[in-house]
């Protein structure tokens, strides 16, 4: 059941003509279907029944305040990174006993709300780290519920930007040093040690090496029970990938039986951080041709979405789908459909055979609804663009487009300047 298709030659978002919603809102924008969200949550989140589990998204790869209640209203907590993502998801609703922070780099003031909210547990990633969350905690007269964030180094085989459990990735801390942390962190008075975590890397398509960082994290938790450092909580990230062009990433449930082979009989409530396999192929960008025009090299088919508001095509060289929103039998041509931004690395997709576009005719970015608004920028002055999510034949805005006067909110011309 795909949830965005072409109904006579028109590209629906379940029951809604894409075409539609553009003649209300304008172009570009985000959009979202209700019903693939769920079902992408469910299907992971069941794939792990039989064991103690605990689903929590990852707010980077979207982290929209309706998207968040809706994966709260699933049963969700949320994996946050700052204390702007932590706020937003205290506001969706969620139950900050389902919240855990990661993040190399938390801030004296984030630890103290994550602490006054009362969350589940940090991933701490530095020993300066451990001693500063128990620093803190001791000044508030609380315990804080800490995991330590391993770094496994294994290669997770995908996009080095996205690599994140090898010796030379900031991340975590060595798992040689690990025991080390866990008894520095166990004596500290402030902590209540509970739990242990890795992440190893994003939009993986491949099993094994998540497997094998299971294997290295149970091999430390039945050392550091030996020596009585009891361990509740395994956390093994996010990562799992999905189908841009013509990946194979293990699906869900095959995902989860092999994690759940690792791991059955361990005595610990599994903790995972999906992001982009929620979110990746639930959302796209729509945008509309501008112009076109050609040289003796190439042909450019220019759109009014660009690095500003996608930009893993620029970043990452990621390949995203593009459809035309209106599919007809004409001559194919092939193009970069490239953005607005005065970058010649602002395109959304290059060398690709299409079918001949005009402008004001409207093309869907796919598999953008992960990393895509959430990594938006307003480069160029480009106001950031709407928001929206379609449940069925219904279209509900859950981001307003972006103003000039929002880009400028901020700004203060110094009085001397005035004169
Ligand atoms: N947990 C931690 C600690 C993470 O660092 C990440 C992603 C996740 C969970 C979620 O990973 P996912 O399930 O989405 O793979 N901007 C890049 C991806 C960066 C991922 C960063 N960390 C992209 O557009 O591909």
């Amino acid at each position: 059941m795909h949830y965005f298709e072409y109904k006579n030659g028109e590209l629906y978002c379940e029951g809604l003509p894409i075409r539609e919603i553009a003649e209300k809102i304008g172009t570009p924008f985000y959009l979202y279907s209700y019903n693939t969200l769920v079902r992408h949550f469910r299907v992971f989140d069941e794939a792990f029944d039989g064991i103690p589990h605990l689903i929590c998204y990852s707010a980077k790869a979207n982290s929209n305040l309706a998207l968040l209640r809706l994966f709260v209203n699933l049963g969700g907590g949320v994996d946050v990174v700052s204390g702007g993502e932590l706020y937003r998801a205290l506001k969706s609703g969620a139950d900050p006993k389902k919240i855990v922070f990661s993040g190399v780099g938390k801030k004296e003031e984030e630890i103290e709300s994550a602490l006054q909210a009362g969350i589940l547990l940090f991933n701490a990633e530095s020993f300066q780290e451990i001693e500063k969350i128990n620093e803190i905690a001791g000044r508030m007269g609380k315990k804080a519920p800490l995991s330590i964030r391993v770094n496994p180094d294994i290669d997770p085989k995908t996009h080095p930007y996205i690599s994140t459990g090898l010796k030379q990735n900031k991340f975590g801390i060595d798992i040689l040093q690990a025991p080390e942390a866990y008894r520095l962190a166990f004596r500290l008075p402030h902590l209540k040690v509970i739990g242990i975590d890795c992440h190893i890397g994003s939009q993986l398509v491949e099993v094994e090496p998540i497997v094998e960082a299971l294997r290295k994290l149970k091999t430390l938790v039945e050392r550091l029970r030996e020596e009585g450092m009891e361990i509740q909580y395994l956390d093994l990230g996010g990562g799992l990938g999905i189908t841009y062009e013509d990946e194979e990433p293990p699906h869900p449930v095959e995902y989860a039986a092999n994690i759940l082979d690792e791991i059955r009989g361990f005595d610990c409530t599994l903790i995972l951080e999906p992001g982009r396999v929620i979110v990746g192929n639930a959302g796209i960008l729509v945008s509309k041709v501008l112009y076109t025009k050609e040289n003796e090299e190439k042909r450019f088919v220019i759109v009014d979405a660009g690095m500003n508001d996608l930009v893993r095509p620029s970043y990452y060289g990621s390949y995203h789908q593009i459809l035309p929103v209106k599919e007809e039998m004409r001559k194919t041509r092939v193009v970069d459909i490239v953005g607005p931004i005065c970058e010649s690395s602002d395109f959304l997709a290059k060398g690709r055979t299409l079918q001949e576009l005009q402008p004001g005719e409207l093309v869907a970015v796919m598999s953008a609804g992960a990393y895509g608004f959430s990594m938006s920028t307003n480069y160029n002055s480009r106001p950031r663009v709407a928001e929206v999510l379609v449940r069925d034949t219904e279209m509900f805005i859950i981001r307003e487009r972006e103003d000039y006067e929002d880009l400028v909110r901020k700004e203060r011309i110094p009085d001397f300047l005035l004169m």
